[in-house]
C-alpha cells in the first residue's frame, strides 16, 4: 500500500513516498481502509524525533484517521467490516491503510463527512479532557485561550462557549482573529498587553482557567493574571519554549498548574475518555460542535500540509485525503 514516510527525523520535507505491507489486525484491533487523516502539531514534533512517543523508522507519520473498516481481529465484537468510523492509531494514518486497537475506533454519524471525522477527536478529545477532567471549568468562569484559530485552540473556543464559561480568545493574525470570533469567543485579541487584556475582560478578577499550547513567556503572564483558585493547564509548547516557572506564583494565587495528555488519557482511562469521545460526537451530531478544516491535500502533499502547522499557517484544522 502506499504512504508517506519519515526515514530520518528532521524538518516535514524528510517525508518520502513509499510502499508498505497491508496490515492484518491482531486480536483485538481493526484495520481500517482510510479516507482522510488529520493532521496534527505532535506530527511535525514526531517527525523531528522530539516527541514523547517515538516509532521506530521508518514510519508513517498521522496520529487520528477516518475511514471503513475492512477487516476486524477474532476478539473484535462491537465493530464490523463496512463501518464508517474515526480512530485515534498515534501514527500510521498516512498511508493507504492502518490497524489500530478496537477501543480507539468509535462509529461516526452518517452524516459525518470522513474530511471532518479525521480533524475531530485529537483536538476535540484533547481541549474536553483539558476543560472537563483537569480544569473542571464551571459555568459563568472565565476561559483564557491561547492560539486560539489553531486546532486544540478553536475546539477548547467552542467547548468553553458550550459549558457557559465566558472565552477571551487570542491569536496573532485579523484573519485567525475572524475565525476565532465565528466560533464563538466572547472577546478576541492579539498577544499585545496579554495582562492588560485579561483584566479590562474580568473587570480586574483575573482569569479562572488558562488553555495553553503555545508556551514561553505568555505562560507566566497569564499565571500572573489567575484568579484565585485559578487552573492554567498545560496543553503545549507550539512555540517551542517550554516555560520555566516561578513556583512562588502558584502559591500566591492559590492557584494550579495542571498537565493535560490526551493521548495517555486514553491509554489509562480508556472509560473516561471513550465516554468524553461518545458526548463529544452527540454534540456534533445535534449541531452544537463544528469542526473548521482550514486546508486540504492529497496524500502526494502531506508535507505541505504539515509544512502549514509548523510555519504557524494552519487555520483550524489540516487533513490529508485519500
Ligand atoms: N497535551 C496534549 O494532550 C496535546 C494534544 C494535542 C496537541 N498538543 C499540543 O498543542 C499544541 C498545538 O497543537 P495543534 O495541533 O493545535 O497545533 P496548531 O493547529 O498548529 O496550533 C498551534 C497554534 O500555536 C500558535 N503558535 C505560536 N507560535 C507558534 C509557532 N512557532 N509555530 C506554530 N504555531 C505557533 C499559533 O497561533 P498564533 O499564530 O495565533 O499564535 C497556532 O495556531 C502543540 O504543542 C501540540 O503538541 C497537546
Amino acid at each position: 500500500m502506499r504512504a508517506m514516510l519519515c526515514h530520518r527525523h528532521g524538518g516535514v520535507e524528510v517525508l518520502e513516498p513509499g510502499q508498505l505491507p497491508d496490515p492484518v489486525p491482531a486480536a483485538d484491533e481493526v484495520v481500517i481502509d482510510v479516507r482522510a487523516c488529520g493532521l496534527n502539531f505532535p506530527d511535525v514534533l514526531m517527525i523531528a524525533g522530539k516527541y514523547q512517543v517515538q516509532p521506530p523508522l521508518p514510519f508513517a507519520p498521522g496520529a487520528e484517521v477516518a475511514g471503513v473498516i475492512t477487516s476486524c481481529g477474532s476478539a473484535v465484537t462491537a465493530l464490523s467490516p463496512g463501518q464508517r468510523v474515526l480512530a485515534y492509531c498515534g501514527h500510521g494514518g498516512l498511508a493507504e491503510k492502518v490497524r489500530v486497537p478496537a477501543a480507539q475506533v468509535l462509529a461516526i454519524p452518517d452524516t459525518m463527512p470522513f474530511e471532518e471525522a479525521a480533524a475531530f477527536l485529537l483536538t476535540f478529545g484533547t481541549s474536553w479532557h483539558a476543560l472537563k477532567q483537569r480544569a473542571a471549568l464551571q459555568p459563568g468562569e472565565t476561559l483564557l485561550v491561547l492560539g486560539a484559530a489553531g486546532g486544540v485552540g478553536l475546539a477548547a473556543v467552542a467547548l468553553g462557549r458550550l459549558v457557559g464559561a465566558r472565552v477571551l480568545a487570542v491569536a496573532s493574525s485579523a484573519e485567525k482573529r475572524a475565525l476565532v470570533s465565528a466560533h464563538g469567543a466572547h472577546e478576541v485579541r492579539d498577544y499585545d498587553d496579554l495582562r492588560g487584556s485579561i483584566a479590562e475582560f474580568t473587570g480586574g478578577k483575573g482569569i479562572d482557567v488558562v488553555f495553553d499550547p503555545v508556551g514561553g513567556p505568555l505562560f507566566e503572564q497569564a499565571l500572573r493574571s489567575c484568579a484565585w483558585n485559578g487552573r492554567a493547564l498545560v496543553i503545549g509548547f507550539a512555540s517551542g519554549e517550554i516555560p520555566k516557572i516561578p513556583m512562588n506564583l502558584p502559591l500566591l494565587k492559590g492557584a494550579s498548574i495542571v498537565g493535560v495528555f490526551w493521548g495517555s488519557f486514553v491509554g489509562r482511562e480508556p472509560g473516561a475518555a471513550d465516554e468524553n469521545h461518545r458526548e463529544l460526537l452527540e454534540h456534533y451530531a445535534a449541531g452544537r460542535l463544528q469542526v473548521h478544516v482550514g486546508a486540504s491535500y492529497p496524500l502526494a502533499q502531506a508535507a505541505e500540509g504539515l509544512a502549514l502547522l509548523s510555519g504557524r499557517g494552519a487555520m483550524g484544522k489540516v487533513v490529508i485525503t485519500l
